[in-house]
């Protein structure tokens, strides 16, 4: 579906919803980085070290020579500790972004072009299920699926398998994902997290809507929103909301609607799913795989997952 149909379907859905692959515009993608810089999100820093201790031993469990394949691959930077692992057992390598932001993927390939002579870069600019779709794997190597930061968290139970499904329909026997998943824990840690100080998550939420008036002609006035995350224990989620704090009519002129909003009333963007490790365990035994071996930051918060198929 194009961002028009899907933010007409939302915005007429009870309650109402946007579609958070829809954040990752230019500046929704630079805004994410600035997220990653933030104190309060520690998502960034527990993996990057996970990585930067256990790429070598994470690539040996897969064995060379392998290709990378990245799901929501951003800046990349993360990737390249896994990237200097290959180079330490493989003269050259294929790395396979697949990212719906078009221009985090422009920056991040010629990043890489830059820094690795001998890598050989296939950008896809698509959303995960299509992306895969167009991946042709015909050089016969081993994959690696990376598939890190908490990017399976935004998806519900639902569509985590399916898309894990449409992962394991592109592999072969002896491939793997990296699966990066971030762990439940006490909930002001997590809040303080998806709700900064600073107010950098508030401005990447909203900056949905700041595209929805670009793009679509909408009229939303920022001023009127506040963001909202909350934790939901029975859903096992953190849950951002965009919170209307009046009573507002908002035309959104190139999709021939307006949206009626009360005060008070919530637009849901998305949602963060934390794991423990028997839902990662249960949702890897359900699409085809077995976790081979997990390892955890040292404060114990984050979990990468080597997942083979079984
Ligand atoms: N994948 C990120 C996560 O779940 C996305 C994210 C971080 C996010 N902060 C956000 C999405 C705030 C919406 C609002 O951690």
């Amino acid at each position: 579906m194009s961002f028009a149909a899907d933010v007409r379907a939302g915005l007429s859905h009870h309650p109402k919803t946007l579609a958070a692959k829809y954040f990752y515009d230019e500046l929704g993608s630079t805004l994410f980085e600035a997220i990653c810089k933030l104190p309060e999100y520690y998502l960034t820093r527990a993996e990057t070290e996970i990585l930067e201790h256990h790429a070598d031993e994470i690539v040996d469990c897969v064995g060379t020579p392998i290709e990378l394949i990245e799901l929501g691959s951003g800046s990349a930077m993360k990737t390249r500790y896994l990237i200097d692992a290959a180079f330490r057992r493989q003269p050259t390598l294929q790395y396979r972004p697949i990212d719906i932001s078009k221009s985090a993927l422009d920056e991040s390939t010629s990043a890489l072009r830059e820094a690795y002579p001998n890598l050989s870069v296939d950008p896809h600019a698509d959303d995960y299920l299509q992306g895969l779709r167009r991946l042709r794997r015909d050089n016969g190597q081993r994959a690696l699926v990376l598939f890190l930061g908490s990017n399976v968290g935004n998806f519900d139970p639902a569509e985590a398998e399916r898309t894990l499904h449409a992962v394991s329909s592109t592999l072969r026997n002896g491939d793997a994902v990296l699966l990066g998943a971030d762990l439940k824990k006490d909930p002001a840690i997590l809040h303080a997290a998806y709700d900064d100080p600073l107010g950098v998550t508030a401005a990447f939420n909203k900056n949905i809507l700041l595209r929805i008036n670009r793009e679509l002609g909408g009229h939303f006035d920022l001023a009127a929103f506040e963001h909202r995350a909350v934790w939901s224990a029975p859903a096992g989620r953190v849950e951002m909301l965009l919170v209307s704090t009046q009573a507002q009519r908002v035309p959104i002129d190139r999709l021939g609607m307006s949206v009626v909003l009360e005060a008070g009333e919530t637009i849901h963007t998305e949602s963060s799913y934390k794991y423990d490790a028997g839902q990662i365990e249960t949702l890897a035994r359900a699409t085809g795989f077995e976790v081979v071996q997990r390892w955890m930051d040292s404060s114990g918060g984050f979990s990468s997952n080597l997942l083979k198929r079984a």
